[in-house]
């Protein structure tokens, strides 16, 4: 039988890792949203695909959550987007109420499946998730690392003209306006950046990651991204549901690794079978480890406004 993942919103996130995720044929999946017909639709849409693209997995929407039962996995998408001029954590109140709402029917309907979480402020909504779920740290993680480093390593291919399957890239942090992408982690088939481009234009680079996901919606104007976080979402469930132990960029609950605890921090894990297998913790600089205090200490002030809602 295949494994079951569960999708939480169908919206332009939720509905594209959907499509992928059904095209990998790595599992089953189940599409839901609060909005009656709205994930059976398009999950309908998607299995009429099935003959063109070949693939053999089922899927189906709903609005009753009730059906996220026995999923291997819980991906949450749900929430309201950014929009133009807001921040990720603008979105704070407004979506505290859905991912808490969501957390609880998680640990109701299916409290033995790991939870990846999407909806912004990312660093804030996965440590609510985890608050309400009482789930170990190995099985709450969210989504943000790979993205950034996945921008990160599209812009150093760019600037190169190599390929990026060629550019391994770290970003570290809060999924905020302090993320903290490593140059001296990022490399080009292990030749590392800092020697191949000069620091002015690391910096561009780095700071362009930063500003990656406001580009986006400065561009598209009605829409955040979609198309790599969906990507990004696809990996984590690859790596989990066929145990790769891909060493990956998440927002994993920290028990004081780089010094941080209590908090969730994007930090390298090992992402297996049970979810969150390994933090890994990388040799930083006085000055990359200053970055991630900082960045760390934005995500404590949001953890806290979260608190006094
Ligand atoms: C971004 C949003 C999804 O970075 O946070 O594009």
């Amino acid at each position: 039988m295949r494994k079951k993942i569960s999708i939480l919103g169908a919206g332009k996130v939720g509905a594209t890792t959907a499509q992928r995720l059904a095209y990998a044929e790595m599992c089953d999946i189940l599409l839901w949203d609060r909005t009656e017909g709205m994930a059976k639709g398009m999950a309908l849409d998607i299995k009429e695909s099935s003959p063109l693209e070949g693939f053999d997995s089922e899927i189906e929407g709903t609005s009753d959550i009730k059906e996220i039962k026995n999923s291997e996995i819980i991906i949450m998408t749900a929430g309201a987007p950014r929009k133009e001029g807001q921040s990720r954590d603008d979105l704070l109140k407004t979506n505290a109420a859905i991912v808490k709402d969501l957390s609880m029917q998680i640990k109701r309907y299916s409290p033995d499946s790991k939870l990846i979480v999407l909806t912004n402020p990312l660093d804030a909504m996965v440590y609510l998730a985890k608050q309400v779920t009482g789930f170990p740290r190995e099985r709450v993680m969210g989504m943000a690392g790979i993205l950034d480093s996945a921008r990160f390593r599209s812009f150093i291919s760019d600037a190169l003209k190599v390929s990026v399957e060629s550019v391994n890239g770290m970003v570290l942090g809060g999924h905020g306006d302090f993320m903290v992408p490593l140059p001296k982690h990022s490399s080009v088939n292990g030749i590392p950046i800092t020697s191949l481009l000069s620091s002015d234009e690391i910096n561009k680079i780095v700071q362009r990651t930063r500003d990656g996901g406001a580009e986006i919606i400065n561009l598209e104007k009605k829409s955040s991204a979609y198309y790599a976080p969906a990507s990004s979402l696809v990996l984590m469930a690859e790596s989990i549901l066929k145990d790769k132990k891909m060493v990956l960029p998440c927002a994993s609950y920290l028990n004081g690794e780089y010094g941080i605890k209590g908090i969730f921090m994007g930090v390298p894990v090992v992402l297996g079978e049970k979810g969150i297998e390994k933090v890994i913790e990388l040799e930083l600089t006085k000055h990359e480890s200053d970055q991630l205090k900082e960045s760390s200490a934005k995500v404590h002030a949001l953890i806290n406004r979260l608190k006094e809602l």
